[in-house]
């Protein structure tokens, strides 16, 4: 029998076995900002928790954030061999083509599938369930999930409300073909949208919306908008009705986690959705202080930056949930698995900081 097949009917389930984050050098902090907008750290940090960023360089793209990942993921299972590559991300190089094929390129990947997933902020989860498709159906063995957004190339610096929120970076996953009932097996996904709700996170130009208009986008539709207030609600009952969803699909109960992993959007909103599941807010993971809102990248930077402080540990239970513009929201359950530590992701600007203004 093929160690691939896991029974008559059971299709293989989509195995973490790698993992890696990264995030550019230059640093925003709060007091960087206040120096230029009309805010200070005290407000950040007691809106947000935030209390730095860590942001591009001028003509740095998404693509040199997730090859960075990329790499350091692949590094990790000792492996140049994948079927597949996807990037889920919100600030794609380009409108067109895809991000996924040109970081597949530069990682020596050549001819896999590679395609981008765009759910916003819930674009990892939406990735890792896109993933786990792909080898359930033998498409892949192995797939290379990278979560990756710069976006402080959509946010109008001039905007105090998102400039505050989001940071840049990356995290990459790799998935292998196993056992749905071995550690790292990631499932019981939970996904939804709410298109109906789409103007409350909206980047207006650059589509085929705006482009079939005559006449040059305003500075304003350049730039990511996003009606925080409303979002926040939207925010907390999505991710907490999404986890309870996925909870009660696998029959565990609130108590059989031992790291709730949610997308950093915002301190208060994730520590709200942990009250209203009623979990210890201890067992919230959280990194949103170090390098605030970083879009797909967050929820593989919050696990990069937990097993590599051996916050998470083999055999722990870990419920993933994420929430972003679509609308769009998602959850999925995993055992953590005997993996390589990862490098800290902020390692290289912690030795050598270098700050932007
Ligand atoms: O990742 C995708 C999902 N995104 C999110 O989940 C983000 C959700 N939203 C939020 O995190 C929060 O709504 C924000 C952090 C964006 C804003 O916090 P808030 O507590 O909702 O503040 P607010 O928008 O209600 O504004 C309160 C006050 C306003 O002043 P007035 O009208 O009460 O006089 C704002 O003008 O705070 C003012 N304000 C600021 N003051 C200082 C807004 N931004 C700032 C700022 N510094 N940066």
């Amino acid at each position: 029998m093929s160690p691939l097949t896991v029974g008559p009917s059971a299709a293989p389930a989509a195995v973490l076995c790698g993992l890696a984050g990264w995030v550019p050098s230059g640093v925003v902090t709060n007091e960087h900002l206040a120096r230029r907008l009309d805010t200070d750290d005290a407000w950040i940090r007691t809106r947000t928790g935030i209390r730095r960023r860590h942001v591009v360089d001028p003509g740095q793209a998404t693509s040199d954030l997730a090859v960075e990942a990329g790499r350091r993921a692949l590094a990790s299972v000792a492996t140049d061999r994948v079927d597949a590559v996807i990037v889920a991300t919100t600030t794609p190089d380009h409108t067109c083509p895809a991000t996924a094929p040109a970081v597949a390129s530069r990682l020596g990947l050549a001819r896999v599938a590679a395609f981008d997933v765009g759910a916003v902020c819930t674009g990892f989860v939406y990735g890792l369930a896109s993933a786990a498709g792909l080898i359930a159906a033998g498409v892949a063995e192995r797939v290379l999930l990278i979560g990756a957004d710069t976006y402080s190339t959509i946010v109008d610096p001039l905007d105090r409300a998102n400039a505050i929120i989001f940071g840049d970076g990356a995290g990459a996953v790799v998935l292998r073909a196993g056992h749905p009932d071995e550690p790292g097996a990631v499932g019981h996904f939970d996904l939804g949208s709410d298109g109906a709700h789409e103007d409350l996170i909206v980047v207006a130009a650059g589509g085929s919306r705006q482009r079939s208009r005559p006449g040059e986008p305003s500075r304003q539709d350049r730039h990511f908008a996003m009606r925080g207030k409303e979002v926040y609600r939207h925010a907390v009952t999505r991710m907490a009705e999404s986890a309870r969803a996925t909870l009660s699909s696998a029959g565990w109960k609130t108590g059989d986690i031992d790291h709730f992993v949610p997308h950093q959007a915002n301190l208060r909103i994730l520590h709200s959705v942990a009250d209203d599941l009623g979990l210890p807010r201890e067992r919230c993971v959280t990194h949103v202080e170090s390098v605030g809102n970083t879009g797909a990248a967050s929820i593989p930077l919050a696990l990069a930056d937990a097993a590599a402080g051996q916050l998470v540990r083999p055999g722990d239970r870990l419920l993933l949930t994420a929430f972003g513009g679509g609308l769009t929201w998602g959850s999925c359950l995993l055992t953590w698995p005997a993996l390589p530590a990862p490098a800290h992701p902020y390692d290289l600007c912690d030795q050598g900081e270098r700050t932007t203004s």
